[in-house]
């Protein structure tokens, strides 16, 4: 409510001001020139509808006027005293529009507004294309200039969308641009507050926001998961740095999502690669604030948030489907010291039957921590050791750091230099040196075709060695322990290394080159200033590429630290340097959630925290939650007390045991989320929000998170604490466990016990969950009997589906090699349909016991009849149990092959 007074208020002002608005179907746009062609006068604006113009230090009356801006002092706190004349600062149209395929563009003249860095672009055009129903795209380009252009292909339609949910306008002086939701009238793209500048360095345009619900942008520590608009800065950059601060850290993903009043979604992409600020402030309202390349804007009408973000995914493209065994536990740490160590970690796991399917080597396995090297003296055996993983139905993952050691004799560096595959200085003609783990190092250049063929041998060379079965690529920010390069004394002063305009991002003395390469770098394909946060993201690609060639036919994983908009078709991420203390469990929550939108399903925290010791109790804690994290890896940094399941009391292997296996147990709905991820972009894991967009309730929950649309994961998040508060949305919710119903708590936040024993875990009514008895292994696991968890909703309706492939064969999806099944449960009938049956397990897989949670229609004694394959029979009492106090009906010995429909009849 109060963001629409203020918008309306803003209305209502300019309009007071300048009488009625012309245009186009202009909404909030004015045109400010009167009819004898002088200017309006201008009052001044209060403060939450200013727009900064003077982001630096040091802004004075003098200077803001000499950018063409506003000063006036103010005592709205945050506001900013410089401002821009919502009028006579920007862009005028200088000609009419005119038709293209896809839409329509225009050019735009700068208005009488003073150059502020240089190089400003006089004449810029903008195109807007109608691509589809649910996706406008515009560009704001200069035609004179050629511009850097993220090289992200993304599919462009061949005609223009039939019927837009969106309606777009325009104002002409200055020039904005409005887009509209259709349905509701809601304006979900405004420009017309003013302050568009278009210079080679500095690129800005600000929008108004129909709401505060605002979530996304990255990679960052949020901390919460609804971005706080109290005039917030946000750098984005990618960045080797720790998630602890407002900073920017290792990913680039200049992507929000925006949930209106009433519950309907839009996001918003601005595809750019360059260092940049996201300024959000209370109006609402956004400015993005860019250092190069174009304005590259996608928004999506939703207008629910899955729909959004699988919009989003069209355009970024799909995540990579991961194999079965990378859903099972993981374990790693930085530093074990030795071999013997990891065995005995290792060992003391399988003793305890702690699930547990990956192990790691952290860069201690390398030889003074050169890529493709192992330690022979410390890591003596470890190939032999890796043989024995496979053996016990484990898989082992390595690490490869993205800096090659300059070294002669060195295989790895030595091989690079004929043809060139690093960086190269600014001059171009010698690899750039900065000082990683192992020294003085190259930066092998990912957007150079000819590293390709050099990384793969590589890769796959040293596969031959260490028998490795996925890739973990780290510190490819691309990371430097000293600033730009060790030739040079840091980098050449120029306008690449010292932007005059510096976005609020985490670096020392001004320098934007803080813990990397020189901006002024040769790539292959262009400056490291435009191509830094796509280093990360090239690696991953390249690297993805090279796995194609070392599993042909095995689907492995490409993790990777730093990322781009797009990256998670290629690739996995983990949130990176964690420490542990309480507050980073529930920032691990936010953290998935942001990197479920940016297209990264498969996510999770270092379990039990990377930096500072964790205690036992938080480490308890933390196994509970992170049981239910997509990628589940309890990783420790160098010089830590270890902090895996078995290192503490056995009441803490017994609870890690336990509860892996309830998400053991969980696996076939987690695949099965995955496909759907891999289809569609659906998430993984879900805020409520998602769910429930039309609650308000749920805009702010982010201590609770759900797997899919239908398992709910409430876990405690602080010290010495037993309960915790749980929000149910207004539907039918059961306790995992028991079944029991949650009828007290619909629709309201509840006080849950949580003693250390217990996570909470509850069923959303209207879902069929399959599931699968659980083994300490995925390999285990995927031998055992299915079952279902049928939890009914209000009209005793549910649905759900399984994929089923062999869980590791490449493109099963795309190739048809997989079953697919479906459940639909109405009027006390359950149908299993085979829709897809590209795939039959090997090991006849059944459907052994089915547990039908909210049962209050089931009378009880009546017989269950069960048909499958024509033949009805009805299942022996012994196998029906039912509770009447919780209304669960648990079926049992049912044996029914996953290849052949079936229903199951009680009532
Ligand atoms: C930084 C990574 O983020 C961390 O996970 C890893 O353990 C260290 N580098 C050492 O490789």
């Amino acid at each position: 409510m109060a963001s629409n007074s203020v918008i309306a208020t803003l209305i209502v002002m300019i309009c007071v001001l300048v009488g009625v608005g012309i245009g186009l179907g202009v909404y909030y746009g004015v045109d400010w020139d009167d009819d004898d062609g002088g200017t309006v006068p201008f009052d001044g604006l209060e403060g939450m509808e200013r727009f900064d113009c003077y982001p630096e230090d040091g802004g004075s009356k003098e200077a803001c006027e000499s950018r063409g801006c506003v000063w006036g002092e103010t005592n709205v706190a945050g506001a900013p005293y410089c401002y821009y004349h919502p009028t006579d600062y920007g862009y005028k149209m200088i000609d009419e529009p005119t038709t293209t395929k896809l839409g329509w563009k225009v050019r735009l003249g700068r208005k009488n507004t003073p150059q502020r860095y240089g190089m400003a672009a006089d004449t810029i055009q903008i195109e807007i294309e109608m691509q589809t129903d649910k996706r406008l795209h515009f560009k704001i380009t200069d035609p004179l200039t050629e511009r850097f252009e993220v090289p992200l292909e993304i599919p462009k339609p061949a005609e223009q969308a039939l019927n837009p949910e969106y309606e777009v306008s325009y104002t002409k002086d200055p020039f904005s641009l409005q887009v509209t939701r259709v349905s509701t009238n809601t304006v979900i793209f405004n420009t017309s507050v003013g302050g568009l500048t278009y210079e080679d360095q500095f690129l800005q345009i600000s929008t108004l926001l129909p709401s505060s619900n605002i979530y996304g942008f990255g990679e960052h520590n949020h901390r919460r998961f609804r971005l706080d608009l109290n005039w917030k800065t946000w750098g984005i950059f990618t960045r080797d740095v720790a998630p602890v601060d407002a900073w920017n850290l290792y990913g680039h993903h200049p992507f929000y999502m925006c949930v209106e009043d009433g519950g309907n979604t839009h996001g918003v992409f601005l595809l750019n690669s360059n260092a940049m600020d996201i300024v959000l402030q209370p109006t609402p309202a956004l400015t993005y604030r860019t250092i190069g390349g174009v304005l590259d804007f996608y928004i999506f009408t939703g207008p629910t948030p899955e729909q959004v973000i699988q919009q989003y995914g069209e355009v970024i493209g799909r995540p990579v489907m991961v194999p079965y065994w990378s859903l099972g536990f993981q374990l790693s740490r930085w530093n074990y010291g030795n071999l013997t160590r990891v065995k005995e970690v290792w060992s003391s796991m399988i003793e305890a039957g702690i699930p547990y399917d990956v192990q790691y080597g952290d860069i201690d396995y390398m030889d003074e921590k050169k890529d493709f090297t192992y330690d022979k003296v410390a890591y003596a055996g470890l190939p032999e050791f890796v043989d024995d993983v496979h053996a016990h139905g484990q898989k082992y993952i390595i690490i490869l750091d993205h800096c090659i050691k300059v070294e002669d004799g060195y295989h790895a560096y030595e091989t690079g230099l004929s043809p060139n595959v690093y960086v190269l200085d600014p001059q171009g003609s010698d690899p750039i040196v900065g000082e990683v783990w192992p020294g003085d190092s190259v930066y092998p250049d990912f957007t150079n075709p000819d590293a390709q063929t050099w990384w793969t041998t590589l890769c796959k060379d040293f596969h031959d060695v260490i028998p490795y079965d996925a890739l973990w690529i780290d510190m490819n920010e691309p990371s430097n322990f000293i600033r730009g390069s060790t030739a040079e004394g840091e980098c050449l002063d120029n306008r690449w290394n010292y932007p005059p305009y510096l976005p609020n991002l985490l670096i020392e003395d001004g320098k934007i080159f803080t813990k990397t390469i020189c901006m002024d770098a040769q790539h292959h394909a262009g400056k490291h200033y435009d191509f830094h946060s796509l280093y990360g993201h090239t690696m991953t690609e390249m690297t993805f590429e090279t796995i194609k060639t070392v599993f042909p036919e095995k689907r492995s994983l490409v993790f990777t630290r730093s990322s781009f908009a797009g990256t998670g078709k290629y690739g996995q991420h983990w949130l990176g340097d964690n420490q542990s203390f309480w507050e980073h469990i529930w920032w691990s929550i936010v953290g998935m959630f942001e990197f479920n939108m940016f297209g990264f399903p498969y996510i999770g925290a270092d379990i039990c925290g990377f930096w500072f010791n964790t205690t036992e109790e938080m480490c308890w804690r933390w196994m509970q939650t992170g049981a239910f994290y997509p990628y589940a890896r309890n990783h420790n940094g160098d010089g830590m007390i270890p902090q895996h399941p078995t290192a503490f009391s056995t009441e803490m292997a017994v609870m890690s045991r336990d509860i892996l296996m309830h998400r053991y147990r969980m696996l076939p709905y987690l695949y099965t989320l995955f496909y759907h991820a891999h289809e569609d972009s659906s998430t993984v894991v879900r805020p409520l929000l998602n769910e429930f967009a039309s609650d308000p309730m749920t805009y702010d929950v982010d201590r609770q998170f759900l797997w899919g649309p239908a398992f709910m994961i409430s876990p405690v998040l602080e010290s010495k604490t037993y309960n915790v508060e749980v929000y149910f949305p207004d539907t039918r919710w059961y306790d995992y466990y028991e079944g029991t119903e949650m009828t007290e708590q619909r629709g309201k936040i509840s006080l849950l016990p949580a003693p250390m024993d217990r996570l909470n875990l509850h069923v959303r009514g209207g879902y069929v969950l399959p599931t699968q008895q659980p083994a300490n292994t995925t390999v285990y696991s995927r031998l055992n009997p299915l079952g279902l968890i049928v939890a009914l909703d209000d009209g005793h309706e549910a649905h759900g589906d399984l994929f089923w492939d062999d869980g590791e064969s490449r493109d099963t999806y795309e190739n048809g090699v997989y079953t697919l099944l479906d459940f639909s449960v109405s009027e006390g009938i359950l149908s299993m349909t085979v829709m897809v049956d590209g795939y039959t397990d090997p090991n006849a897989l059944r459907f052994d016991d089915i547990v039908i949670y909210g049962a209050d229609n089931y009378v009880e004694g009546t017989d269950v009849t069960i048909t499958a394959a024509e033949t009805e029979s009805t299942l022996p009492v012994d196998n029906v149990e039912f509770d009447d106090v919780k209304n669960v009906l648990k079926l049992s010995g049912l044996d029914l092959d996953m290849m052949t429909d079936f229903t199951i009849k009680w009532i």
